[in-house]
């Protein structure tokens, strides 16, 4: 039996009203489909967010700012490379200056194939630096600006996105490690903020069909989109690739009140693949 994902990413409810979020990584890569930062900025926009949607590409974030603003909603595109430290201050500077707060920052940011990733045998210094800084790096510097605001706020919740790659086996070695640094990082500080009341989760998805997963392998490694879809689909017990969405709704719910109680944890969405050892 096949499970269908929730692709509408609807609710009735305003479950991040008043709250201003900013998002690295808000664009997508291009492609059919969904990119796992859109769709939580899509998401929060939707419960009421007032969203910052930061992204190396502005052209994209203006795309993710276009879908946001069609259905009514606060949001505003900013460029910004996670690995230019000035530029990751700047988008936060620019959020509390414009709406006065930071309740949620979500770092969706991350590469593997096409920042030359590999066996590590195989890959340049120069690779495996920047999968540090890209995956790694920008998400601890963006931390890193947010938490004093949050600590003076007396509150905040902040989102990393891993990866399953991080607790399990992957074919890239700069992104794995790089992933399992950040969940190390989630744990760390989770424990050094609770005291201000800010609460800091990981999100590690497995297989999902957003463009960069499916079109980067389907160029690199030669197949149509279909093939790739398919071959993902038959990896994961509920017997199909996650969608953006299932992504976004955990990021929802871990940025929101209801998770209130939730802090330092590294949570999988990958349809139960992970245990999966038959
Ligand atoms: N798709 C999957 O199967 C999967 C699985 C596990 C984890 N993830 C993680 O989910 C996140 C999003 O993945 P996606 O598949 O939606 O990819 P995506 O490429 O569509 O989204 C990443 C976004 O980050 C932006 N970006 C890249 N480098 C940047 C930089 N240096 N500074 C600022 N922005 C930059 C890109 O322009 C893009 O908009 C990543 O962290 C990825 O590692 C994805």
């Amino acid at each position: 039996m096949t499970v269908n994902s929730n692709d509408e990413g609807r609710t009735a409810t305003k479950r991040l009203a008043d709250k201003v979020a900013v998002v690295f990584g808000g664009g997508q890569s291009v492609g059919e489909g969904l990119g796992n930062g859109r769709a939580a900025c899509v998401r929060f926009a939707r419960e009421g967010a007032r969203v910052l949607v930061a992204d190396r590409s502005l052209v994209s974030a203006e795309e993710t700012v276009r879908w946001i603003s069609s259905e009514g909603g606060d949001a505003v595109a900013f460029e910004a490379d996670v690995t230019r430290e000035s530029q990751i201050a700047a988008a936060i500077d620019e959020a509390v200056r414009k709406w006065g707060s930071l309740d949620v920052l979500h770092n969706n940011v991350g590469v593997s194939l096409a920042g030359g990733d590999g066996e590590l045998t195989e890959m340049s210094a120069d690779s495996l630096d920047s999968q540090y800084r890209i995956n790694f790096g920008g998400t601890a510097l963006a931390c890193r600006h947010a938490l004093p605001i949050m600590r003076k706020q007396r509150g905040g919740a902040i989102v990393n996105i891993s990866s399953a790659a991080a607790v399990g086996l992957s074919p890239f070695a700069g992104y794995k490690a790089a992933k399992a640094a950040i969940n190390a990082l989630t744990e760390q500080l989770a424990l050094q903020n609770a005291q201000y009341n800010i609460r800091v989760n990981a999100i590690m998805p497995g297989l999902i069909a957003t463009p960069m997963a499916v079109e980067t392998r389907a160029r690199t490694w030669n197949k149509t989109r279909e093939e790739l879809m398919a071959e993902r689909s038959t990896k994961v017990p509920l017997g199909r690739a996650g969608s953006a969405w299932d992504v976004a709704n955990l990021a929802l719910f871990l940025a929101s009140d209801e998770a209130n109680f939730i802090t330092g944890e590294c949570i999988l969405v990958d349809g139960g693949r992970i245990h999966n050892r038959i």
